[in-house]
């Protein structure tokens, strides 16, 4: 007796079967890699008077200093900042928090980036741009340094807040302030 038909020329009820499953697979794989990057950009509601907010994870929740502190001097931690944009915070070898956040929005056409540790550059995937530790720009197609936001703590809490001065690193007038 020759059953192997049954297995390689599946039925039509078996084709559907199998599609309906690659398909929730596929879905189901696809929601839960869009969850995380639709709520990231979704904009922090919690703040004060004065424009800070609190950052906060990729699912909406604020960051306890002390959760990001226990990585080692050093780490970047990429939280939900200003507007919802994506935000690299900085351990500093002292164990403190530097109080400048940066933005990951490459200044050339908007892409993200990664922080490259062995390099200590932020490097942008999409056409090279390269950026120092500070955000300033060490290769083009980039010409503007990344957006900086302020960042403080206080009592475990992690206040991010516009930065409108002059920017440190050109001494200019911010690019990004009207
Ligand atoms: S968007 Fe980053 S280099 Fe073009």
């Amino acid at each position: 007796m020759d059953n192997s038909a049954s297995f390689s020329a599946p039925n039509l009820s078996r084709r559907q079967l199998l599609n309906f499953l690659t398909g929730a697979v596929v879905a189901s794989t696809a929601g839960a890699a869009l969850y995380p990057a639709a709520k990231f950009f979704v904009p922090p509601t919690e703040g004060d008077d004065s424009g800070r907010i609190l950052a906060k994870d990729k699912l909406g929740n604020p960051i306890p200093a002390s959760q990001i502190l226990s990585e080692p001097p050093g780490t970047r931690a990429l939280i939900a900042g200003l507007a919802g944009e994506p935000t690299y915070l900085t351990i500093q070898a002292d164990g403190t928090l530097s109080s400048m956040g940066i933005v990951n929005n490459c200044t050339h056409l908007g892409c993200t980036f990664p922080w490259n540790g062995v390099d200590h550059q932020f490097q942008c995937p999409c056409h090279g741009s390269r950026y120092d530790e500070m955000g300033s720009v060490v290769r083009g197609p980039a010409n503007q340094p990344l957006k900086i936001v302020h960042v403080a703590v206080e009592n475990d809490t992690i206040w991010l807040s516009p930065w409108t001065e002059a920017d440190p690193r050109t001494g200019d007038r911010p690019w990004w302030v009207a």
